[in-house]
């Protein structure tokens, strides 16, 4: 059923009409539980959402609008491997990845044949976990007999931000002699600042690309390659070129052993697939039984999204807080501030995640929706950002919600594995002082507390401050946000973390109704790419066939680039 004709519809959006009249203030005065009340336990995480513009009556307008729209059966079509990526024809089963062994999930192929996807998985898991062992024991050796040091991972998109980011994320339970680099772009300093000072006989690459035809992917792989068998010859490459793709014959045309492949299946979206291949260079870098643990917590949740009622799902009612803010209340963006610094490439990682999946403006059959999907989602992390964009967050006239992500412990303190060599190194063999955390986590609550409760121009007043001075240092306040805290950022709880996005991801797309696991937009600037790049490299093509402002850029470029055309 379309959300525009259900019941709560006309319901929600009569509640937001008097949006601006509800004030955090009001909503903690008139009921002493509520930050209990709305502080709901996922796995590991704490989520408090109370400091959001939200009433019992609109959560459950919310929750009704979910269950109208069939969100439950969505949710069980996903996990039962439905093709729910209708334009695709694909399955959608990154929960399947993991997925304890033994579960039982099916899926057929057109010709009717079926395959036990999860025993597949593990096997290849298994085949991963031998591979990632002799590389971090040393015993995988480059053509001249030297170990592997550097692991350079060549992706982009899905292939590259759920890598890089956990690789950053989980610094603390990184290998103490393997580094990983990532290389996306493909503007060549990308490649050339990844390769600086490496040696060739000790490097690792990684060609991670589920379609293994996506341009940046392919030129930096063929450069790398070139790079290699200058240095090495032809015969370095068996064991200095690994890949990970769906599409293996690809993978031998290019020149990389079957034997070399790590396999991917079209039902896993780039940007769903780090629990896939696509994390080998993660598994290389904290090893095969930390990976198993981000998984688990990954299935932590994916056990609670799948069995929990709606009305305490907590991504459910993550992802339709979300829903309201940007259907209803017409905001705009939402902004992630992680207070970790080890969590700072996870607001991009998001970024994929939600606006490829959702940044969409046509429903599942077709037809174009009438109202807001996708906001626009940013942030970087604390407490760097507070001395950029705060200034807006608390004064400026668009309101923003903000997630907040703290952890009670820093990342390295107090871990079994602290004392190895290459930890205490980091920190030149004194201990961080205890200090450092705490003002980290002072300044995230702080934050929450001064955008929920601002500061009114009474209060201020009543510090002495020079009355021309009032209106510039009143904080209205009543801008939302919700804090996530977590004991430490495990692999565990950073698989929690994935998913829960995942799944709010999930609920705002279903109960949008459009399809969350394709992504369309992105063909025609491909496309269109392919066709200039031929014209910018054409010296006898005198115009190119493009708009007048593209055929003068074109002819600009001719006429300023050192290149000689022809
Ligand atoms: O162009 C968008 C996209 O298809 C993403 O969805 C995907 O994550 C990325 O490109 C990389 O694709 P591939 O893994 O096939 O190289």
């Amino acid at each position: 059923m379309p959300l525009t004709t259900t019941t709560q519809w006309p319901k929600l959006e009569g509640l937001a009409a008097t949006f601006s009249d509800l004030d955090l203030r009001d909503l903690f005065a008139a009921d002493a539980n509520r930050a209990n009340r709305l502080t709901l336990p996922l796995g590991d995480l704490v989520i408090d959402l109370s400091k959001n513009l939200l009433t019992t009556e609109i959560l459950n307008e919310l929750v009704g609008l979910a269950s109208q729209v069939g969100l439950v059966e969505c949710i069980a079509a996903m996990l039962r491997g439905e093709r729910i990526n209708t334009t695709e024809n694909r399955a959608v089963l990154h929960t399947a990845l993991r997925a304890a062994a033994g579960t039982a999930i099916e899926l057929s192929d057109d010709c009717g044949a079926t395959t036990d996807v999860v025993s597949e998985l593990h096997r290849l898991r298994a085949r991963m976990t031998r591979f990632c062992e002799q590389v971090r024991d040393g015993l995988w050796l480059g053509v001249s007999g030297k170990p592997i040091k550097t692991v350079i991972n060549i992706g982009i998109g899905g292939s590259d931000l759920g890598p890089a980011m956990a690789y950053e994320a989980l610094a603390a339970f990184r290998h103490p002699r393997l580094r990983c680099r990532f290389v996306s772009n493909v503007d060549s300093a990308d490649l050339l600042s990844a390769l600086a000072g490496l040696d060739p006989a000790t490097t690792l690459f990684i060609v991670a690309s589920k379609s293994f035809t996506t341009a940046e992917t392919l030129m930096n792989a063929g450069t790398a390659r070139r790079w290699l068998t200058q240095n090495l010859g032809e015969q370095a490459v068996a064991q200095h070129f690994v890949a990970v793709s769906a599409a293996p014959s690809k993978v031998a045309e290019f020149g990389i052993e079957t034997a070399n492949c790590f396999e991917m299946w079209d039902w896993v979206g780039g940007r769903y697939s780090l629990a896939s291949a696509i994390g080998l260079s993660l598994m290389l870098a904290i090893g095969p039984p930390r990976f198993e643990e981000m998984l688990s917590g990954m299935r932590l949740v994916d056990e609670h999204f799948a069995t929990a009622p709606l009305a305490r799902n907590v991504p459910v009612i993550a992802g339709l807080t979300a829903l309201w803010y940007r259907t209803f209340c017409d905001l705009p963006t939402r902004a992630v501030l992680p207070y970790a610094h080890a969590l700072q490439r996870f607001p991009a990682y998001l970024q994929q995640l939600e606006m490829e999946s959702n940044g969409k403006t046509v429903r599942s059959n077709g037809v174009l929706v009438d109202f807001h999907t996708a906001p626009i989602v940013w942030g970087a992390a604390g407490t760097n950002a507070q001395h950029s964009f705060h200034q807006m967050l608390h004064q400026g006239t668009t309101i923003v919600p903000v997630d907040f992500i703290v952890f009670a412990n820093p990342d390295f303190a107090g871990l079994p594995d602290f004392a190895n060599p290459g930890q205490v190194d980091l920190l030149g063999g004194a201990e961080m002082p205890n200090s450092h955390h705490e003002a980290l986590v002072a300044n995230c609550l702080a934050q929450g507390q001064a955008l929920a409760f601002g500061k009114t121009s009474h209060e201020v007043a009543a510090t002495g401050t020079d009355p021309a001075l009032i209106p510039h240092r009143t904080f209205k306040g009543n801008r939302p946000s919700t804090t996530i805290l977590a004991k430490r950022l495990t692999p565990s709880v950073l698989g929690q973390l994935i998913a829960f996005y995942e799944h709010q991801t999930f609920t705002q797309g279903m109960v949008w109704g459009i399809n969350s696991f394709d992504q369309w937009g992105v063909e025609l600037g491909k496309s269109l790419a392919t066709e200039i790049l031929a014209e910018l490299r054409s010296s006898t093509l005198a115009t190119p066939g493009h708009d007048p402002s593209t055929n003068a850029l074109i002819s600009h470029y001719r006429r300023l680039s050192d290149r000689r055309l022809g």
